[in-house]
C-alpha cells in the first residue's frame, strides 16, 4: 500500500528479529501450572526458542511468569489477547510480544503506544488495511486454513506486498512447508507441537523430539 509508506511502522524490526529466531512458533494453552516450565523447556531444548502462551486458561499469567524466570533466553509471546486490559497484563508478566487472534480499534491504538510489540491477527484485506494505517506491518493470519490459507496469502501480496504474516490455525507438519515457501510468510504457528495426549502424559521427551523435528525441518 504505497499511499501509507510515509507512516511510521510499528516495531517491525523488533518483530522481525523475534520471528527470525524461529520459523515455527508453538501456540500453547497451559492447563496445569505444573506443566508450564517442563513443557516450555522441552520445546526450547528441542530448538524452538519463540513460544506463544495463550491467555485461554486460568493459570496462563502465572505460567508465563514461571517460564520467563526459568527460560530467560526464550522469546515469549502472550497470545489470545482480546482487550487492552489483557495487553497490559501481558506487559506486566514480561511478554516479549503480544499476539491477538483478531483486532479491534482499541487494540490497534493501544499497541502503538505499548513498549511491547503486537502481532495483530487478521483474516481479511480490510483488517489488514486498518492495521496498516496504524503502522502495523507484521500480522498473524488467523484462522489460516479456514480463511483461505495459501491462496488468501498469495492474494494479500497483490495489494499489500510489504506485509508479512505468521499464519496459524490448521497448520501442521504436513503443510507448514508450503506456507513457509511464500514470500510474505515469516514463520508459522500452531498447537501441533503440544498434543494433549503427550502433555497429559507429561511426556516431555516426546515433545522435545517433535520440537526438534520441526526446528530441523523448517530452519531458516
Ligand atoms: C492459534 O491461536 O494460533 C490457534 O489456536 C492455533 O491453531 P491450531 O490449533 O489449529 O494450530
Amino acid at each position: 500500500m504505497s499511499i501509507d509508506k510515509q507512516l511510521p511502522s510499528t516495531r517491525t524490526t523488533e518483530l522481525d528479529s523475534i520471528c527470525l529466531k524461529a520459523e515455527v512458533i508453538p501456540v500453547i494453552a497451559i492447563q496445569r501450572i505444573e506443566d508450564a516450565v517442563p513443557l516450555a523447556r522441552a520445546l526450547y531444548d528441542g530448538g524452538l526458542t519463540v513460544l506463544e502462551i495463550t491467555l485461554r486458561t486460568d493459570c496462563a499469567l502465572e505460567a508465563i511468569k514461571r517460564i520467563n524466570e526459568a527460560l530467560p533466553q526464550a522469546s515469549i509471546g502472550v497470545g489470545t489477547v482480546l482487550t487492552p486490559a489483557q495487553y497490559r497484563q501481558a506487559e506486566e508478566v514480561g511478554a516479549d510480544f503480544v499476539v491477538t487472534p483478531g483486532t479491534t480499534e482499541a487494540l490497534y491504538r493501544y499497541g502503538v503506544t505499548s513498549p511491547v510489540p503486537m502481532l495483530p491477527g487478521v483474516a481479511t484485506v480490510s483488517e489488514l488495511m486498518t492495521g496498516w494505517q496504524y503502522g502495523y506491518r507484521r500480522f498473524k493470519f488467523f484462522p489460516a486454513e479456514a480463511s483461505g490459507g495459501i491462496k488468501a496469502l498469495k492474494s494479500f501480496a497483490g495489494p499489500i506486498p510489504e506485509a508479512r504474516f505468521c499464519p496459524t490455525g490448521g497448520i501442521g507438519i504436513n503443510n507448514a512447508e508450503d506456507y513457509l515457501a511464500l514470500k510474505n510468510v515469516m514463520c508459522v504457528g500452531g498447537s501441533w507441537l503440544t498434543p494433549k495426549s503427550l502433555v497429559d502424559a507429561e511426556d516431555w521427551d516426546a515433545i522435545r523430539l517433535l520440537a526438534r523435528e520441526a526446528a530441523e525441518r523448517f530452519h531458516h
